[in-house]
């Protein structure tokens, strides 16, 4: 049995985690903190679980794994008290806001000690693309494009930290949505390296709805020396689809980006003609 620590009793983690969580057999949620005692208190009365009273995350209580679900930028003195105490960590998306943070926080923690939340590699059309780009039946991969736009968080929530500064950190689609599409395109294509040749991002305040960019996608035995361009546009401003595309050779194949996506070939804008 794996006692499971939730800090953060926002929406991910009530809509989407402790849901999941508390049906497990082989997990037990022992308790719930969040730095708003209401929430903590809601959540815990909600799920029968143990409310942890204010305190700092030095002084939260023991469990095998905690669930790190608060934002990004507050998420410092919890990595430190769990990689202290060798706890593993299952941490939200995103991860960290720069390379250089990524690093440091995997540093100071067995690698099977750490998880993060990028589901999309689960999705169902994502192994199969994979498999394309690995063994070519098309012939090699030349362009993959990803388009999305309709989308906001997962829990279906667009306010919260997205417009909090203090919170969010270089808070907006990039960094919500985008993450997920880019660590599918490297997972997909098995790119170790990336090259940003053109980008644009379109700001309101601090949080940023657009993203396009052409990306060269690099280092991998499955790409061609040259590496694979990447067209991406990622928007809360434009009407397009939420499909992810891929170019070979010989053939073009597309997906929808959703948990039950097929792998479809024809034409992307007209989905009712695909196969
Ligand atoms: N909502 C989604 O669909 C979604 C999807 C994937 C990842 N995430 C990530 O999960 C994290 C939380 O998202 P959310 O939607 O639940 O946000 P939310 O604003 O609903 O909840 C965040 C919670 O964190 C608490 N909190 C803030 N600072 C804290 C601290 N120092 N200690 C303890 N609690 C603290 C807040 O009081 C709040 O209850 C974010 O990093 C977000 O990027 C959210």
């Amino acid at each position: 049995m794996l006692s499971v620590g939730v800090i953060g009793a926002g929406d991910i983690a009530r809509k989407v985690h402790l849901p999941v969580l508390l049906i497990m057999p082989d997990v037990q949620v022992t308790w719930v903190f969040d730095s708003n005692l209401d929430r903590t208190c809601t959540v815990a009365k909600a799920n029968g679980l143990r409310a942890v009273d204010p305190c700092s995350p030095a002084e939260l209580p023991p469990c095998d794994v905690a669930l790190i679900a608060i934002p990004v930028r507050v998420r410092g003195a919890c990595c430190d008290t769990f990689s202290a105490r060798e706890t593993a960590v299952l941490a939200e998306k995103r991860f960290a806001v720069s390379a250089v943070e990524h690093l440091a926080i995997s540093e100071r923690f067995e690698p099977h000690r750490l998880a993060r939340g990028y589901m999309r590699r689960f999705y169902s059309s994502t192994r199969p693309l994979r498999d394309l780009v690995r063994t070519r039946p098309f012939g090699r991969p030349v362009r993959m494009k990803i388009s999305e736009w309709n989308r906001t968080t997962g829990s279906h929530v667009d306010r919260s930290y997205l417009d909090d500064s203090r919170q969010s950190a270089l808070g907006g689609i990039l960094s919500e949505l985008g993450c997920h599409s880019l660590d599918v395109a490297l997972f997909i294509t098995g790119a170790r390296a990336f090259d940003a040749q053109a980008c644009e991002l379109v700001f309101d305040g601090a949080v940023d709805r657009k993203i396009s960019a052409t990306i060269r996608l690099a280092e991998s035995e499955y790409l061609p020396d040259s590496g694979l361009c990447l067209d991406y546009c990622v928007s809360w401003l434009d009407r397009q689809t939420n499909t992810m595309t891929l170019e070979f050779e010989n053939y073009t194949v597309w997906s929808e980006i959703r948990p039950g996506g097929e792998v479809r070939t024809g034409d992307v804008s007209r989905p009712s003609t695909a196969t």
